[in-house]
Parts: C-alpha cells; sequence; structure tokens
C-alpha cells in the first residue's frame, strides 16, 4: 500500500506517518527530513537546501524529484510507502505519477488532513524533538511524561526546528496555499483524495486513517 499524506505545515503529517509506519509495516518518507540530513551533513544539496528551507520557501522541484526518486527504489520500499511532504506542487504530483508508472507502482490513497491555519501557528511554534532518538513532542499537546526526559529513550536534549519561528510559519503556510492546496483537486480527479480532520486529537486522527486504510478495522 502507497499513500500520501498531504497537509499544510503542523497538520500532523509527520506524527500520523510514525504511527502508521508502525501499525501497517510500511516505511515514512519525509522530504523535509531527508532535506535536514543533507543540511547536517553539509552536503551540496544541504547548502542549497538550507537558505530556502529557513525562509520558508520550498526546494527546487529537480532536487526532490531526484531524491524521491532514488528513494521509492530501494528495497524497503516495497513493502509500501508514507509519502510525508511529498509531492508539493504540481510538477512534483506529475514526477510522481511517471515514477510510479515507471516502478510498475500504484498510489492507493491521498489523504488530507484539514487544520486551520491558526491552531497550526499554535502547533508549530510549540514544537520540540529529542535529540538523541527524533521522537516528537509539544509544549501543550504532547509532553515528555517526566519534564525534560524523552519518553522514548531516555534523552534529556530536545531540539526545535530553525524553520519553526514565527516569522517563517507565514510564508510556510504560503507556500502551502498557493502550490501545494492545488493538488487536492488533482488527486479528486484521480478518485484517491480522502480527507480527515485534523483539528481532532491525535489518537482519533490516528482510528479516522485507520478506517480509510483499512476500513474493517
Ligand atoms: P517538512 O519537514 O515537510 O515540514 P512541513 O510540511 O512544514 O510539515 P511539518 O513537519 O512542520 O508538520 P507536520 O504536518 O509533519 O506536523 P507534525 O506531525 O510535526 O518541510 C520543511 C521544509 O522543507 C519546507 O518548508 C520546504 O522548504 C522543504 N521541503 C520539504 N519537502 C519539500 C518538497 N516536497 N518540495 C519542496 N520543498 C520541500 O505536528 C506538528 C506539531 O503538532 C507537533 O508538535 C505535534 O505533536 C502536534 N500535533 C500533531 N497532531 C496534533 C493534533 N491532532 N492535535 C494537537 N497537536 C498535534
Amino acid at each position: 500500500m502507497n499513500l500520501i499524506l498531504l497537509g499544510p505545515p503542523g497538520a500532523g503529517k509527520g506524527t500520523q506517518a510514525k504511527i502508521l509506519e508502525q501499525r501497517f509495516g510500511l516505511v515514512q518518507v519525509s522530504t523535509g527530513d531527508m532535506l535536514r540530513a543533507e543540511v547536517k551533513s553539509g552536503s551540496a544539496i544541504g547548502l542549497e537546501a538550507k537558505a530556502i528551507m529557513e525562509r520558508g520557501a520550498l526546494v527546487p522541484d529537480s532536487i526532490i524529484t531526484a531524491m524521491i526518486a532514488s528513494r521509492v527504489k530501494q528495497p524497503d520500499a516495497a513493502k509500501g510507502f508514507i509519502l510525508d511532504g511529498f509531492p508539493r506542487t504540481a510538477p512534483q504530483a506529475a514526477a510522481l505519477d511517471e515514477m510510479l508508472r515507471e516502478n510498475g507502482m500504484v498510489l492507493d490513497h491521498v489523504i488530507e488532513l484539514k487544520v486551520d491555519d491558526a491552531a497550526l501557528v499554535e502547533r508549530i511554534s510549540g514544537r520540540f524533538t529529542c535529540g538523541k532518538c527524533g521522537e516528537g513532542y509539544h509544549d501543550h499537546f504532547k509532553q515528555p511524561k517526566v519534564a525534560g526526559v524523552c519518553d522514548v529513550c531516555g534523552g534529556t536534549e530536545f531540539t526545535r526546528r530553525a524553520d519553526d519561528k514565527a516569522e517563517t510559519v507565514g510564508a510556510r503556510l504560503a507556500a502551502y496555499h498557493s502550490q501545494t492546496a492545488p493538488l487536492l483537486p488533482y488527486y479528486a480527479a484521480q478518485g484517491k483524495l480522502r480527507s480527515v480532520d485534523g483539528m481532532a486529537d491525535m489518537s482519533d486522527v490516528t482510528i479516522a486513517l485507520t478506517r480509510i486504510l483499512s476500513p474493517t478495522a
């Protein structure tokens, strides 16, 4: 099973992708995580992407589609993947269709997580991550059980993303509305689009997604 989680920054794509990955034995393919790894490694792609990401704009389609084309051919993607943060533009969606065709793969679902802009700003500005294992938390919605200690690995160092500043979030939301939201009718026309209320509690969002992916569950 291959699916896209589509939604604005902070909609919960990464949170839900990690849960669905475990539940359905799929692999999460996050272009944001891939780009952040490139930035961290200091690669040529990372150097080009860093400034673009920090101002909340989109990285060029050519870089992103090349990254995804090589990622979906890796052996672990054969069990099925969850695209998180891709595609984000019409050319990326067209490139994905072509990639799937070339590799004999099928896109089963495109699921939109719908969240109000005001809630997104609150979610993004409160987000932090364990520096050791990458587990995600939030100042209000998901705090570690013991303050300052990661529930998963016991790590005590936490990080906040460079592009999660209030001034950048506006640019990211604008990029979503102008360049990514137009993909919704594209996938609706393919009969693949479903929408889930991303304003609900995290566990209720997971239930709604699970019902779509496994209607008998
Ligand atoms: P990327 O890393 O993809 O960021 P994004 O799309 O902006 O999405 P986020 O990771 O911010 O949010 P999310 O939807 O995963 O939410 P999360 O689960 O963390 O992209 C970053 C940058 O890379 C882009 O701006 C661009 O520059 C570049 N890029 C990436 N892909 C690209 C592409 N294809 N083309 C071009 N450029 C690209 O949740 C957010 C917070 O809310 C968390 O704290 C979470 O705990 C909390 N939360 C989640 N669900 C709920 C809920 N139901 N209720 C309350 N809180 C919740």
